[in-house]
């Protein structure tokens, strides 16, 4: 059975909250429905919105799976407070946690630590690890202090593009989750970068939005970065298990145009022009570019959709899920978007583009 086509009819309660001072009658009867009924809500991080759990109960856990089709071998984050949750969830706790927790926390990174028994073998999909991370979102904080650890994946329907505005989360959660938390569009609008603490060296699993350049200045020492991780290869085995799944795809077909060097910019933009000259001869395409390049494939003729600009890898990172959501709407053949240098959060954003097209990339040079 193909679990995204159940039909699931749960009563959802909306409730809209300030982003930065929530309301505490609503958060306590959020609390009150995870913590005693075992509801399932959406919630807001600064990466992408959530749909949590209170991490220890199994049933709970499982609701989640269900709500989003997503395979009971892909585990999910658990979200805490700060590091003394990090005790509840985790043992054999390495002291460089203590240190990514003074530094980093809250905030958008993820690490994979030793499973204590009590967590439920739902949560982390059997594996003997978990994932942990400080959400740095006032929403998410308040409601975990009520609640305790969270388990949350994103709140998309699995394979789909993260949520990162409420009408993303109504369009994948209605129906499905039993509270939807709307506050607003997410801060970073990428997820969080999953680091594995139980690997001697400590492996990237997975970028986000906390830049690998920072985590390695933190951690002090190198880190593994396997071509997965990049976004370069699929993954068969369970490095991070998510990683091996079709993710963030929109419906419509995409093809990333990639080069080794992008500090010529116009030079960039004629090669991009070239590849969708000879693709789109038959076929209906939009370009997804940056502010700067993007008036050179609509001057040509092509629809275009901007994702920001290239001297602000921040702000591509906030609309690249919302762009790749666009794109459907549209209804054309094929989407040509363009690269990004892999540098802080360009190593994020590249991994969700290489995963998104499908490997389709074409590779060329500038010079
Ligand atoms: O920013 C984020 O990380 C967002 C917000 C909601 O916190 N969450 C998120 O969760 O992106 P999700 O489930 O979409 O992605 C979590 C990834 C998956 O690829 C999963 O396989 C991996 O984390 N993961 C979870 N537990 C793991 C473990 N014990 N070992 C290796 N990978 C793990
Ligand atoms: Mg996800």
């Amino acid at each position: 059975m193909n679990l995204s086509t159940v039909v699931i009819t749960t009563i959802t309660k909306v409730y809209i909250v300030d982003p930065l001072n929530p309301r505490e009658d609503v958060i306590e009867s959020c609390c009150e429905d995870v913590k005693k009924r075992g509801a399932i809500v959406v919630f807001p991080t600064e990466t992408v919105y959530g749909l949590g759990a209170y991490v220890f109960n199994a049933n709970a856990v499982r609701k989640i799976f269900i709500a989003k089709g997503r395979p009971p071998d892909n585990p999910l984050i658990i979200h805490v407070t700060g590091i003394d949750q990090v005790y509840e969830v985790a043992e054999d706790i390495p002291d460089i946690v203590l240190k990514i927790a003074r530094i980093a926390w809250p905030g958008p990174l993820t690490v994979i630590l030793k499973k204590r028994r009590e967590v439920p073998p739902e949560v982390s999909g059997g594996l003997p690890t978990v994932a942990v991370r400080v959400p740095a979102h006032p929403v998410a904080l308040k409601l975990i202090e009520c609640v305790g650890p969270i388990a949350a994946p994103s709140a998309n329907i699995s394979g789909r593009p993260s949520p990162t505005e409420p009408h993303h989360v109504y369009v994948d959660m209605f129906g499905r989750a039993d509270i939807i938390l709307d506050a607003g569009e997410t801060f970073f609008g990428i997820e969080s970068t999953i680091v594995d603490l139980t690997s001697d060296p400590p492996k990237l699993l997975r970028p986000g939005a906390f830049p690998y350049e920072k985590l390695v200045e933190i951690v002090g020492r190198k880190i593994v970065v396997p071509d997965v991780a990049k976004g370069l290869k699929e993954s068969s085995i369970a490095l991070a298990p998510g990683m091996k799944y079709k993710h963030y795809a929109p419906r419509t077909p995409l093809l990333v145009v990639e080069a080794e060097d992008y500090s010529d910019i116009d030079g960039y933009a004629k090669k991009v022009l070239e590849v969708a000259e000879e693709r789109c001869r038959d076929r209906k395409c939009v370009l997804l570019a940056s502010k700067e390049t993007e008036w050179i494939y609509r001057e040509k003729g092509f629809t275009t959709l901007i994702i920001g600009s290239r001297y602000n890898i921040y702000e591509i990172a906030k609309n690249l899920f919302s762009v790749l959501r666009d794109l459907d709407r549209l209804g054309v053949d094929l989407g040509i978007v363009e690269g990004f240098p892999e540098i802080g959060l360009g190593l994020a954003v590249m991994n969700r583009l290489r995963k998104a097209s499908g490997y389709n990339i074409v590779r060329v040079s500038t010079c």
